[in-house]
């Protein structure tokens, strides 16, 4: 007799047990260096209800059976770091970075023919739905308004492919693009000619400008042949443990030019690592 299928209900009554989530929290720390401690359950709980449903499974026990002993891992991995991970951005996000980006640190790369000789190269290392790399590009395009021949490019990375594909289609609701001042709104950003759909979408210019790349800090290389001379890597590495954090941004360092600037979240603090950089400011470091 066929199985009856499974409810909403069942599903929000179903509990993740403590080996599954401790299995769980192994896999995804090993995997994307995400710390997931036991004070995190019911929202790796909640996060992983959507996979349940998505794949037609009453309960947790199921999924990790799926997991863990019936090869559903190499299927599967790709949808769990995308439901685990936490994408929270916005543009202009901790807004004196983009000051001190182009008040300082890029009049300064320019003296020394970075941005004119060849393009200024920025790396935004875990950058979600895309505002912190147009968010760039907005910033540094109105630098080359004042400076000719100024010529920069963006990257922006992550692990979530469900972030990557907002990040290349570019379009955003208009509540999200709040922070944006007016000028900008006008020279950078095209709106929906169906007036009913509240979006607005990158313009070409700043599009062009920017491009997109899996990529697991976790991974044993980067693949990044181009040494990068700006990093941004903002409200990631608060999600790792110390010896991860060393380790990536070991990593990191490697791909900074010496002399490049690295830009950390504004409650992210390096003391504890030891690394190749110098502060600057706070939560600003040169590449020594
Ligand atoms: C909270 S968002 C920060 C976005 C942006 N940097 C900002 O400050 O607004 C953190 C991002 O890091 C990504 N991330 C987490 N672990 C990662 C890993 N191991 N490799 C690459 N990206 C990762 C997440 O997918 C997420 O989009």
């Amino acid at each position: 007799m066929a199985s009856p299928p499974v409810t909403t209900a069942d599903i929000h009554s179903a509990r993740l047990g403590d080996r599954d989530f401790r299995r769980l929290a192994e896999l995804i720390e090993g995997y994307c260096g995400i710390r997931t401690p036991p004070i995190k359950r019911i929202l790796v709980e909640g996060r992983l209800r959507r996979r349940l449903r998505a794949l037609g499974f009453k309960g947790y026990d199921e999924y990790c059976d799926y997991l863990f002993h019936r090869n559903g891992l190499a299927e599967e991995i790709t949808n769990l770091i995308d439901v685990i991970t936490t994408n929270k951005t916005e543009f202009f996000r901790e807004a004196q970075h983009f000051d001190i980006l182009t008040g300082t640190v890029v009049p300064e790369l320019l003296q020394a023919g970075i941005g004119r000789r060849r393009p200024l190269r920025v790396w935004s290392a875990g950058c979600s739905t895309g505002a912190e790399p147009y968010t760039l590009a907005m910033v540094l395009s109105d630098v080359a308004m004042v400076e000719p021949g100024f010529d920069f490019r963006i990257l922006g990375t992550d692990i979530c492919t469900d972030v990557l594909r907002t990040a290349r289609r570019a379009v955003y609701p208009e509540e999200v693009i709040g922070p944006v001042p007016m000028p900008m709104r006008r020279r950078y950003l095209l709106r929906s000619r169906e007036t009913e759909r509240q979006e607005v979408r990158m313009g070409p210019e700043i599009r062009r400008r920017v491009s997109f790349r899996h990529l697991n800090f976790m991974a044993p290389a980067y693949g990044i042949v181009e040494p990068q001379d700006v990093v941004f890597c903002r409200n990631v590495l608060i999600y790792f443990e110390r010896p991860t954090r060393q380790m990536v941004l070991e990593r990191i360092c490697q791909q900074i030019v010496p002399g490049g600037y690295l830009f950390v979240g504004h409650s992210e603090h390096l003391g504890d690592l030891t690394l190749p950089l110098r502060q600057a400011a706070p939560t600003v470091y040169v590449r020594v």
